[in-house]
């Protein structure tokens, strides 16, 4: 069986180590690459409490030098929780802790300092037990995001670490908007900083080395994201729509996401034949589900179930945030109306520009899209309700504040839940997924597995997984207005599908749509594995 060994900063295969999309990607790959006959181990940061968590056992420990010091960092392992014959490898060290938490942002005009000195360490560590043999040898190194790109930068220019460049190694890119730049100098968390004599190594006689790490915009930084975009031997997309926007600059007037500066990069990777863009997957049940049948009772579960989140809110809260105050106001007005909405979009996501920026866009008369949007489910007959789940950025979560006092037609569950996330994709008719850009996305797989069709923006993911007018709807637009002009009418195109009879065919194409992991599984062993 080849061995490959994933570092990743993230995996939901362990409670409490998810933020975002990328977990579930290394949590859900090792079962199905397992069937491929390909074993895979995880490594990642204890983040102080999953040794325990766990129940690891310590195998060794590693002495590296690290910020011009000896470091010594404690090596566990776990059986992996659902695949026979993997590991979970965790890496120890007061430094990795954060009180739970597995980012920390640095509000001191830092960004990325306390993360990037914790990731460059993981990266370290790991490199160490590799070439140490403490771990079974890999046949593949697989990195993903910023995270590991210090990694990739060890495996090329740090002698010590001669032993990896023997090793393939795969570099997943799951959102290019963050890379994890920090000075190359002269900062308490720079390239100087952890590395003093690597660094010393590379400003004097290495130019060409330089020219491949630091940032293309800041020249006076170094970018992991870079460093193992020009490092490592593939490089992975995790959609083929993305793979090739990403080659394009990026242009913040149309709206256009691409390669955030590192295009000319990936090119260049792309030009030698080592770019690959392969979807992410989802698991479905073994027996396709029944085309689940609309009902009052269903829409009263949504409301039960939602009012119960809110409650826990207010349960594990001091105060009474204004938000819940209005969503709890709406849902005693929507079970007062008792009935259940003609139809019900709905949003289940973080609350980051790359989802929502589109909908909170300004509009000629000062109100937002999502207004706009809103207005138009409150107009002829018929009265459609969007609910919207998420939490993120606060000021994201203070417009949508806003936009909930002022419109009925909006229920704003400010916070994550994964039971009524499942309730929504359940008995939605209409899934919004409006992002900016979207590498690849979970939540519109999640959608139309349970038979709801989604409104999607033509880019990444989306519009690899949506096909329009078939199983959904996806929108285009060249500048950024005529993308939310685009949206606008989409959404009113749709709920008025919703009423027709085409509308349950377009719901049985969604319901029969498959993304495996299985296949996904067999194009990494084809295209990233193969060497
Ligand atoms: C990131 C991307 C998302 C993708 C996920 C897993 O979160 O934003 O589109 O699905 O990574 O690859």
């Amino acid at each position: 069986m080849k061995r490959v060994l994933m570092l990743a900063a993230e995996n939901a295969a362990v409670a409490g180590a998810k933020v975002g999309g990328m977990a579930d990607v290394i949590g859900d790959l090792p079962a199905a690459l397992h069937n491929e006959h390909v074993a895979v181990d995880v490594m990642m940061p204890s983040y102080g409490f999953l040794v325990s968590q766990l129940k690891a056992r310590f195998i060794a420990d590693v002495s590296l030098p690290f910020r011009g010091q000896t470091t010594l960092v404690e090596v566990f392992i776990a059986p992996h929780p659902n695949v026979a014959g993997s590991a979970i490898y965790l890496l120890d060290h007061p430094h990795f802790d954060a009180g739970g938490a597995i980012y920390t942002s640095n509000n001191d005009g830092r960004p990325f300092a306390d993360d990037a000195d914790k990731f460059a360490l993981m990266c370290a560590a790991a490199a160490q037990v590799i070439c140490q043999e403490i771990v079974d040898k890999p046949d593949v190194l697989h990195l993903h995001d910023w995270h590991c790109g210090v990694l990739a930068l060890l495996r090329a220019y740090e002698p010590r670490f001669n032993a990896l460049q023997a090793i393939h190694t795969v570099y997943s890119v799951h959102n290019l908007s963050i890379q994890g730049q920090r000075p190359l100098c002269q900062e308490h968390s720079s390239l100087q900083a952890w590395f003093p004599e690597l660094f010393a190594k590379l400003s004097v006689h290495h130019d060409e080395a330089m020219a491949k790490i630091i940032d293309p915009i800041h020249a006076q930084c170094f970018n992991p994201m870079r460093a193992a975009i020009n490092l490592c031997d593939h490089l992975h997309f995790v959609s083929p729509t993305y793979a090739k926007e990403v080659m394009l600059a990026s242009e913040c007037g149309s709206g256009h996401y691409g390669g955030e500066g590192l295009q000319d990069d990936i090119a260049q990777r792309a030009a030698e034949l080592r770019v690959h863009g392969i979807l992410n997957g989802c698991f479905y049940h073994d027996t396709p589900l029944e085309l689940p049948k609309r009902t009052e009772q269903d829409f009263a579960k949504v409301l039960d179930y939602a009012e119960q989140c809110l409650l826990n809110n207010l349960a594990n809260n001091q105060w009474v945030a204004s938000q819940d105050q209005i969503a709890l106001q709406r849902l005693n007005q929507l079970r007062r109306a008792a009935k259940a909405p003609s139809c019900l979009l709905t949003s289940v996501g973080r609350l980051t520009s790359q989802k929502v920026a589109l909908l909170l866009q300004v509009m000629a008369d000062g109100r937002y899209a999502i207004e706009h949007l809103l207005q138009s489910l409150a107009t002829g007959q018929s009265q459609g309700l969007l609910i919207l789940l998420g939490s993120g950025d606060e000021h994201i979560e203070q417009q949508l504040r806003q936009v909930a006092g002022r419109w009925p037609q909006l229920l704003f569950i400010n916070g994550f839940d994964l039971p009524l996330s499942q309730l929504l994709y359940q008995h939605g008719d209409l899934f919004m997924m409006p992002s900016s850009f979207e590498p690849c996305g979970i939540s519109q797989m999640l959608a139309m597995k349970a038979g709801q069709p989604c409104i999607v923006h033509g880019v990444g993911g989306l519009k690899d997984t949506i096909e329009h007018q078939v199983d959904g709807w996806v929108f285009n637009g060249d500048s950024l207005a005529d993308k939310v002009d685009a949206m606008l009418a989409t959404v009113t195109e749709a709920v008025a599908m919703t009423e027709q009879p085409q509308f349950q065919s377009m719901r049985q194409q969604a319901l029969a749509n498959r993304f495996t992991w299985q296949d996904v599984a067999k194009a990494y062993c084809e295209e990233l594995y193969e060497f």
